[in-house]
């Protein structure tokens, strides 16, 4: 590998989905490096959960090349699944099991030890320290997911999967989020993550790709993004108060309609 080239945990290319005869992800193409947050944005029916299941191994690809962390999802899906930390759209977890029987269980799924201690320490990390004995369905959405993100990386993955991460979190639990995400970036992992957020994508995205209709329609840091298409007209008639946001170019590239 070139030195110069920060090294790929994950690299797609010319992924295509269908279900049926519907095509829902087309020739879909991207890289994650490592230490990076990658954002995909998209209106909703883009192709942004298909896209992830794909590379998770929940759904069959019907062509295209999925590589995680140097394994190829097809060759080899449990070594790519091994580097994988995932956390679904909607997370359910059975809602009658208790938080500490969740952790336990998935900890042992991925051959982890966990003591009363080290179990104590992750949920006083996700500022749930007496929710250990309560029912899954007795948390609020918000804690929910926090829950979920933990279980998903408490096998340290090199590549975390979240789709909508922070839909329906309250401003604290979002900020804690995109601090817990960094802090993977940190460790030299690599995040995908999808979001309806524009704030969020400029925040914490080191890149993000725009999807729409199951293609990719551009690839870019947000601020590149923002100075590409400041001037366009499509950007400036949809701008606000004379200022250009990810947002208007957003909107200008995926249009104004509503998805059905
Ligand atoms: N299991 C399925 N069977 C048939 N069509 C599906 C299935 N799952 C998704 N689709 C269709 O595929 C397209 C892409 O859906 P997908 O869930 O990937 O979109 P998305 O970008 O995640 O949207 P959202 O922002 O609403 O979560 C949509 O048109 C959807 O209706
Ligand atoms: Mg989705």
């Amino acid at each position: 590998m070139d030195n110069n080239q920060p090294e790929s945990i994950l690299k797609v290319s010319d992924l295509c989905v269908q279900y049926g005869t519907f095509k829902a992800v087309k020739e879909v193409s991207f890289d994650v490096r490592k230490g990076e947050i990658f954002g995909l944005l998209g209106p909703n029916g883009a192709g942004k959960t298909s896209t992830l299941s794909a590379i998770e191994g929940l759904i069959k690809y019907q062509s295209g090349t999925v590589i995680v962390d140097g394994h190829d999802a097809k060759e080899k899906p449990l070594y790519a699944r091994a580097a994988m930390g995932v956390q679904l759209q909607s997370t359910s977890f059975q809602a009658e099991l208790k938080v500490s029987e969740i952790l336990q269980l998935f900890a042992g799924i991925y051959g982890i030890k966990l003591t009363n201690e080290k179990l104590s320490a992750i949920l006083k990390d996700i500022s749930l320290e007496d929710a250990a004995g309560k029912r899954f369905g007795q948390l609020s959405g918000g804690q929910q997911q926090r829950v979920s993100l933990v279980i998903s990386t408490i096998h340290n993955p090199r590549l975390v999967l979240l789709d909508e991460p922070t839909t329906g979190l309250d401003p604290q639990s979002r900020r804690q989020l995109w601090e817990r995400i960094e802090a993977i970036r940190e460790r030299g992992h690599a995040v995908v993550l999808t979001t309806h957020s524009m704030e969020e994508a400029e925040s914490v995205c080191d890149r993000i790709g725009i999807i729409d209709h199951g293609k990719v329609i551009t690839i870019d840091t947000p601020q590149a993004l923002i100075e590409k298409h400041r001037n366009d007209p499509e950007v400036i008639a949809v701008s606000r108060k004379g200022r250009v946001t990810l947002e208007d170019v957003f909107i200008a590239l995926t249009g104004k309609t509503v998805r059905a």
